[in-house]
């Protein structure tokens, strides 16, 4: 566990405790934890209420999904991440569903939502 920070100001648990780990115990996540991180991160605010995010994860049980996401990954992160029991790869929506316009917003509230997930996923998994 990374070492609490000294906080100039007062923040939410939450926030204290999220971090980035590059260790990870082979414990399963269990699939109702899934589903909560996702549903936190699908009620994060977007630019037209687009929701532009979308994901791609998979668990040491989806073996071939799995070995798909590690082959993205640049080989610096495939040395610790290849042992995080789930990834998820994050996209998004490049265009408005309204008018099929660019949407510039797309990348900012992705990490909207990737912040909510993360948060907990900090918080459930230690
Ligand atoms: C958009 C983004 C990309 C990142 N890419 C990497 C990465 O490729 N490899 C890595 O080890 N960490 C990556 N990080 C993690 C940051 O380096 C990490 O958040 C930073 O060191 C601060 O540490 P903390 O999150 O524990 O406070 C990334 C973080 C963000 C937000």
């Amino acid at each position: 566990m990374k070492p609490r920070p000294n906080f100039d100001h007062p923040v939410h648990e939450l926030i204290q405790r999220r971090w980035s780990p590059r260790a990870f115990s082979s414990k399963q996540v269990d699939e109702k934890v899934l589903l909560t991180l996702f549903e936190a991160a699908r009620w994060a605010a977007s630019a037209m209420n687009e929701q532009p995010w979308r994901f791609i994860y998979a668990t040491k049980n989806h073996e071939e999904r799995y070995n798909k996401l590690v082959d993205c990954l640049s080989e610096g992160n495939k040395i610790w991440a290849m042992h995080a029991p789930v990834l998820i790869m994050t996209l998004i929506k490049t265009h408005f569903e309204h008018n099929n316009e660019y949407n510039r917003w797309a990348m900012h509230d992705l990490g909207l939502a990737i912040g909510n997930l993360s948060w907990l996923f900090s918080n459930e998994n230690r």
